[in-house]
């Protein structure tokens, strides 16, 4: 038996829901297996210095303690209800906000609810073996913090699944934890949850770029007028922030490290750093593939998810037109193998609305990167690839474009492309250079310290009882 309101905190009265008592305890120990077969190896027994929520309150979303991973407190947490939401955008704009699944939406919101708990599970599956190459304790620790938030983000939306949708809810439950990363059977739902992520430079870009696309779908999610959904993604974007600033502030520390050598003189390949041609071409692999996250360009589903008033536009309440039916969005297409544009109705290019909010927001933190190589004195500067570069779905998949976004050949993009993405050599390179640093304090050779600790802790903390 579980006992609920310690194993599980939560504040959606499990105690008293006897419905989701019953789901939860066959769905809980499938999950510690999944767990314990595709979570992080071989640090299950190990004290890891972690933050739980416990409540929703300012002190209680951040606990910090010493918590072996299976016995972490996955909780079920909503932001509290807003007495009286409305809907706030689409066909049933200003309408009470539905606090049960209206049926003739059903699907569609299954299927973006399912959609998106899938991504979570199948992060922690692609990071799994990091751990053994660690560059520091901290960089540990704050690896299997995603990680446990991770799961926390599947508990948050199987809670979704159980409790609103009956027996297909607890069936797709069950599915997400039977699907694995990058298997050919039984893949994960989307692309890039089945790219290896195989070192640390990919780490700190898929925590850059792909939860960054998890940050503004949770946005886009937070506004539902399916009010259980919309409070669920708000608590889940509190923890979304410290997985990007783990990603930005990890590329940040690995080009500081390269920055200051070059500034000393030095070859950064005979001091086991890694130079900022490479990163560079990690950083568009990771971007372009967290661009295909957000979907066609033209969407006749993004327009129904908006006009059905179940997913909104991030920070929806900084339109003035809720409605999005007067407006149209130009959307560059490939003709004839030109780039030609075309006006849709705003409401069908939704995906590119949040595509838009996605690149801004990475412009900052190569902002961010570049101050660090400004300050070192160099020359060099990060940027992003365009939005058309090496896409795999919408209007730019199956044509070639430079990092411009300039239409090229396939021979011309054939013979770039070594300097674009990361070669085979590139990623050996990278891979070589990943030994696990153990030592309290220590940092491996390519990557700086960090400024401060977690929590106020020191650099030097034990984060990980090993
Ligand atoms: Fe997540
Ligand atoms: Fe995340």
């Amino acid at each position: 038996m579980i006992d609920y309101s310690q194993k599980i905190p939560n504040n959606v009265d499990l105690s008293h829901d006897k419905r989701l008592q019953r789901a939860l305890e066959k769905w809980q120990p499938d999950y510690i297996d999944w767990w314990r077969s595709m979570g992080p190896t071989d640090f299950n027994e190990k004290e890891i210095y972690l933050r739980t929520a416990v409540s929703v309150e300012r002190n209680g979303w951040a606990q910090f303690d010493y918590v072996q991973m299976p016995d972490y407190r996955w909780g079920i947490f909503l932001q509290p209800a807003e007495a009286g939401r409305t809907i706030g955008f689409g066909d049933h704009q200003g309408q009470e906000a539905w606090q049960e699944v209206p049926g003739e939406y059903r699907n569609w919101l299954r299927r973006l609810i399912v959609t998106q708990a899938d991504t979570e599970p199948a992060s922690v599956e692609q990071q799994r073996l990091l751990g053994h190459t660690a560059p520091s304790l901290y960089d540990l620790r704050n690896l299997f913090q995603v990680n446990v938030e991770e799961g926390r983000h599947l508990w948050a939306m199987v809670y979704l699944l159980h409790s609103y949708f009956g027996r297909d809810g607890r069936e797709e439950a069950s599915e997400l934890l039977e699907r694995r990363s990058g298997n050919a059977d039984h893949p994960r739902i989307l692309g890039t949850f089945n790219e290896p992520c195989e070192d640390w430079l990919s780490f700190f870009c898929f925590a850059m770029f792909t939860d960054r696309d998890g940050k503004f779908q949770l946005l886009s999610l937070a506004e539902s007028g399916f009010d259980p959904l919309a409070r669920t993604c708000r608590f889940m974007l509190t923890e979304e922030a410290h997985h990007l600033f783990v990603g930005q502030t990890g590329v940040g520390r690995v080009i500081k490290r390269t920055a200051e050598l070059l500034a000393e003189g030095k070859d950064p390949r005979e001091e086991g750093a890694i130079p900022f041609e490479v990163i560079q071409k990690y950083i568009h692999f990771w971007c372009s593939s967290s661009n295909d996250l957000y979907g066609a360009e033209v969407s006749s589903n993004g327009a129904n998810f908006f006009r059905s008033g179940i997913k909104g536009r991030a920070y929806e309440d900084r339109y003035e037109d809720h409605q999005a039916l007067n407006d149209s969005y130009e959307i560059t297409q490939v003709e004839g193998g030109r780039l030609t544009t075309e006006e849709v109705p705003l409401r069908n290019a939704m995906n590119e609305v949040l595509r838009d909010e996605f690149v801004k927001d990475n412009l900052k933190g190569v902002e961010y990167w570049n101050r660090i190589v400004e300050k070192a004195g160099l020359e060099y500067r990060f940027r992003l690839p365009h939005r058309r570069f090496n896409r795999s779905i919408g209007v730019y998949a199956n044509h070639h474009f430079d990092l411009d976004g300039n239409i090229i050949d396939a021979s011309a993009f054939e013979a770039k492309k070594h300097e674009w993405l990361p070669t085979d050599e590139d990623r050996e390179y990278v891979k070589s250079l990943m030994q696990k640093v153990t030592e309290q304090g220590k940092y491996a050779a390519w990557i700086s310290p960090p400024p401060k600790g977690v929590n106020g802790q020191p650099i030097d903390f034990e984060y990980v009882r090993l």
